[in-house]
């Protein structure tokens, strides 16, 4: 049931294992890329209460120590000041150049364990073990490194890859319901936006999916993963198709903006949402049928997911706050805002040739309808 994605990038290519157990494994896995039988793990307080003795053992069957640095869980770990607590453990901890940092967690984690070892010692190398849905089939993979800033998410970071990426499914039985399907609204986003096929698929298996089915489960990913590493080999630093992988992602940093980036909207069920509007936003460009943002939404309401703006509890905004925020994205250029639209299922483009007024008037009537 296991599938390997190998990520093509010419000397810093490395392979992503997804399947069950790979943490029990991780000894057997790893060992290889050591040059000694030593290495130092970053990890935050929820995710060493479940799968950190199980990767100690993993390790220790293949003679492999490990070194451990807990911290705390949430996004507020991701700033400075748990970044320089990191980097200058592992100094402490005597990580060498030719040793390998492990990041055991979410996205929170695998970005900021991805920087630290970016920056240590000019860069040392580190493998991903994905714990979440949505670390396995996005953050992990395609060398997005970093912590946010005062002045937004994401804002100081690096490009630097993985050596290796292990995506155990088996350990998705341990998140709650709500973060499974928060993970699950990237998965969707990679059938909207390129394989329209894969979108067929999930609104076949995504409900056997979640319901638990190990073998969905890692095709689901490895499918999603596979995806992504074809379009990170097109364009490593996002100079053009990389930004498809931000579908749905301009609407929800507006949402996620307004309602604090907390519980109120976690940013898969964002993600969610905007593709939803993004879909909406297409059909009345007239460049898709209506019957494609329809059947977005039929999909995700089927799976019990966040699809309106109804759906979010508590006050959202105006929708012309909301166009402001989004302009606060980093991913606007030249002032210009970076739109991710669709022809179809399966078939998204970036463009910034989007009108104003059309996404305003999108807004308006999704929050119309939340007011109605
Ligand atoms: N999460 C979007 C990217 O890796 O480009």
């Amino acid at each position: 049931m296991e599938r390997t994605v190998h990520v093509a990038l010419g000397e810093r290519a490395y392979d992503v294992v997804i399947g069950p157990d790979l943490v029990g494994q991780a000894g057997a896995r790893i060992a290889p890329l050591l040059r000694r039988r030593k290495v130092a793990v970053l990890t935050d307080e929820t995710v060493a209460g479940l799968h950190l003795e199980h990767l100690r053992a993993g390790l220790a069957k293949d003679g492999i120590e490990l070194d451990a640095l807990v911290l705390p869980p949430g996004e507020s770990t991701k700033g400075w000041p748990q970044f320089t607590r990191a980097v200058e453990w592992l100094l402490e901890t005597k990580v060498e150049r030719g040793d390998i940092v492990i990041a055991l967690g979410g996205g929170v984690i695998g970005d900021l364990a991805g920087f630290a070892a970016a920056v240590l010692r000019r860069g040392v190398r580190f493998v991903q073990i994905p714990t979440s849905l949505l670390s396995q089939v996005d953050s992990s993979v395609g060398g997005k490194t970093g912590i946010n800033a005062p002045q937004g998410k994401n804002l100081i970071g690096a490009f630097h890859q993985p050596s290796l990426v292990l995506a155990d499914t088996a350990i998705l039985a341990t998140l709650a319901p709500r973060d499974f399907l928060a993970g699950y609204g990237e998965v969707v986003k990679y059938g909207l936006l390129g394989d329209a096929d894969f979108f067929a698929w999930l609104e076949t298996h995504a409900a056997a999916m979640a319901g638990g089915d190990l073998a969905l489960r890692t095709e689901a990913v490895a499918r999603s993963v596979q995806m992504k590493a074809d379009i990170v080999v097109r364009d490593e630093t996002e100079q053009g198709d990389r930004a498809l992988l931000n579908l749905g992602h301009t609407f929800c940093h507006a949402l996620e903006a307004a309602t604090g980036y907390g519980d109120r909207l976690l940013h898969g069920e964002g993600v969610a949402i905007g593709c939803a509007l993004a879909f909406e936003l297409s059909a009345r460009l007239g460049l898709c049928s209506q019957e494609d943002p329809s059947r977005v939404r039929a999909h995700l309401k089927a799976m019990g997911m966040k699809t309106d703006l109804s759906d979010i509890p508590g006050d959202l905004p105006p929708a012309a706050d909301l166009v402001a925020l989004m302009g606060q994205d980093k991913k606007v250029m030249d002032g210009q805002l970076n739109f991710i639209l669709a022809r179809g299922i399966g078939s998204a483009f970036v463009t910034a040739d989007v009108p104003g007024d059309a996404v305003l008037a999108v807004l308006q009537d999704a929050l119309d309808q939340r007011a109605g």
